[in-house]
Parts: C-alpha cells; structure tokens; sequence
C-alpha cells in the first residue's frame, strides 16, 4: 500500500463541497489515514508549493491557498499517487476527463479544487509537511 497527499483547496470548503469529495475519495476505495483542517499561512504555502517559486503563477498560488482553510488528508491505496490523480483529474478543468473531480467541480486552473502529489517521493515529502508519524493511523481494518 502507497500513501498520496490530497488537499482539498479554499474554493472546495468555500463551496460546501467537503462532503461530496471525502464521499468520492471513500467511494474509490481509499483509506484515510489522517485528516484535519488548517488554515495555511503564506510561509506554509510557500514552502509546501516551493518547487513552483519563479512561476508567474506562484503568488496568485501562494494567494489562494491562504484565502481560507484547506482540508489535508492522506490517503492509503495501491499506486496512491496515480489513483488519486486519476479521480482528481487533469490541473485544467478544462482538459480533465469526465467524470473526475476536477472536471466536476474545479472553477479554473488555480481554483481546481484538489491537490495531489506527483510522485512517491513527493508524497512522503508532502505528507510529512502536515502530518507527523503519530498523527497517521496505518489501518482502520484491525
Ligand atoms: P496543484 O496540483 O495544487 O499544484 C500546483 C498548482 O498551481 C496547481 O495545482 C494549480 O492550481 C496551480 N497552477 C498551475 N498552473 C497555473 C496557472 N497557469 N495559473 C494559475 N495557477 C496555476
């Protein structure tokens, strides 16, 4: 079993939908193995979107992510990383594929209202930015 870190962005706590993606996320069989809800402060977004530094698009980035509180989870499946990118669907809502959460909810590029890691490297970089150890429950089956 894999982990992946998913947040789910201000525009989704903003809109209500924390329920409908958590229902999507346990529908397609992922564990979560810890979650909590924070409100990202811009030296948190920094350092977590910091490969995006230089970007024309890292301060409107850093921005959002700091509007208003995110929900962080990890999340445990086989190829993690890749199953959770292919519910999120593509970064664009305009070229994610049906059905994909993205493709249902997200309002633009920058307000796409998930993320997830890109690789296992990252997502055990990724988990440990929000998580300790002790915070991740390895299993809910006994
Ligand atoms: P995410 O998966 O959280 O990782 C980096 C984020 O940068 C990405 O989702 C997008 O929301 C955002 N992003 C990428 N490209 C652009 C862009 N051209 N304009 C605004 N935001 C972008």
């Amino acid at each position: 079993m894999k982990q992946t870190l998913a947040i789910l962005k201000p525009d989704c706590l903003q809109r209500n939908l924390v329920g409908k993606v958590i229902d999507r996320i346990e529908e397609n069989g992922f564990e979560i193995s810890g979650m909590k809800m924070i409100k990202m402060t811009k030296e948190q977004a920094e350092g977590f979107y910091a490969v995006h530094q230089g970007k024309p698009f890292f301060a409107e980035l850093v921005e959002f992510m700091t509007e208003s509180p995110v929900v962080v989870a990890a999340l445990r499946k086989e190829n993690a990383v890749q199953a959770w990118r292919d519910l999120m669907g593509a970064t664009n809502p305009e070229n994610a594929a049906p059905g994909t959460l993205r493709k249902e909810y997200a309002e633009s590029i920058g307000r796409n209202t998930v993320h997830g890691s890109d690789s296992d490297a990252n997502a055990t970089r990724e988990i440990a930015f929000f998580f300790s150890e002790s915070d991740l429950i390895l299993t809910q089956k006994g």
